[in-house]
């Protein structure tokens, strides 16, 4: 059948269309959350990888410097906050938990990448791990170099993220943080490095896999609860409570502690020396204000190994409870998130050998 020209270019231009509504309609929705930090950061020069400024590149724009990303899912961005992450809050996380949570309700969005400084990005990923309510995957992701400079890792990391959030394989998995092509659980990273790229480490436990070619690669998962499995429901909450930590140090004293006390903290995370030690110094002052009403939790400064109830101290007879493997900054996220729930100590226990 002979075919005017113009139709021949219609027929052309509707198949085209057919065919790219096909394959978009195959690839994954992923919506892109983006906070701040390095990833969106500038430097004066193409090698200052520090002393740049953090949160100043939009979310259309990070989208934009990778259009790979439109061959491993539609996505779309949106601008949560534009910080550099030292300056997060309990009110910046129950905004974004809240907003991811009802993107994640809508059946159109298949997974969530969070940009994000990543100074306080294990923090935010542990908090979201605990109060995300789906199964969808939710990944964290961040740079150590900025935009501007030589092999800045943000775009492949963005790639990556956008990967893992569209892949079947991360469903279920918890929150996620994705740096170096690695993936790790939001319960047991860390940021172990001040300022290269490899910062990121699960050092004993583990991380949880690779990014390697288009595919996310797992080979182990977390053993402790998270999102759909907490308890923790922060829909209707507007703050949190008051959770400070407090730092020991050889020739340690309590004008930390009490300091906290009075500005109104509900529960203090004491990272302790070693297995947790209590300083002679401040033990007494630690003991006075878990009789005031305190939540005591005892936690490490070393960063690794479990943190033994009634090793350094006799918990049981002072009423403290202990962190488990958790580090100090996420012992105080469980903390918070758990006295929204309780102050029983048996009860916080048992949170903190669960989550
Ligand atoms: N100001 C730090 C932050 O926003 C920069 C570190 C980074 O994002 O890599 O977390």
């Amino acid at each position: 059948m002979h075919r005017s020209k113009p139709a021949q270019f219609i027929f052309a231009l509707f198949a085209f269309l057919m065919a790219f509504s096909v394959h978009a309609q195959k690839l994954p929705n992923v919506m892109i959350l983006a906070t701040g930090g390095t990833i969106a950061g500038t430097g004066a020069t193409s090698t200052t990888t520090v002393g740049y400024t953090a949160a100043t590149v939009g979310v259309q724009q990070l989208i934009n410097a990778v259009p790979e990303l439109r061959k491993v899912a539609n996505v779309s961005g949106e601008q949560v906050f534009q910080i550099a992450s030292e300056s997060m809050t309990n009110e910046h996380w129950l905004t974004l938990g809240k907003r991811v949570n009802t993107l994640l309700a809508q059946p159109n969005v298949d997974g969530i990448v969070i940009t994000h400084g990543t100074d306080t990005l294990e923090e935010t990923a542990y908090f979201l791990n605990l109060v995300v309510k789906s199964r969808k995957p939710v990944v964290l992701v961040g740079a150590m170099r900025p935009s501007t400079a030589l092999s800045a890792d943000g775009p492949i990391n963005l790639y990556n993220a956008v990967l893992i959030a569209g892949s079947q394989d991360a469903v279920g998995k918890g929150v996620l943080v994705a740096l170096g092509d690695q993936i790790h659980s939001a319960r047991d990273v860390t940021k172990a490095n001040t300022s290269t790229p490899d910062a990121f480490k699960t050092a004993e436990l583990g991380m949880m896999g690779y990014v390697q070619g288009p595919k996310a690669h797992f080979y182990r998962v977390s053993t402790r609860k998270h999102t759909t499995e907490t308890e923790f429901d922060i829909s209707s909450l507007n703050a949190l409570p008051q959770v400070d930590i407090v730092y020991g140090y050889a020739n340690m004293n309590a004008v930390a502690l009490n300091a906290f006390i009075a500005a109104g903290a509900k529960g203090i995370i004491h990272a302790g020396t070693g297995d947790g030690s209590l300083a002679a110094k401040v033990k007494p002052d630690l003991i006075a204000a878990r009789k005031s009403g305190t939540i005591i939790v005892r936690s490490s400064r070393v960063g690794q190994g479990i943190l033994a109830r009634n090793g350094e101290a006799n918990d049981d007879e002072l009423d403290f409870v202990v962190a488990d493997t958790l580090n100090p900054q996420k012992a105080r996220i469980l903390l918070m998130l758990a006295m929204t729930k309780t102050s029983n100590t048996k009860e916080l226990q048992r949170m903190f050998y669960t989550y």
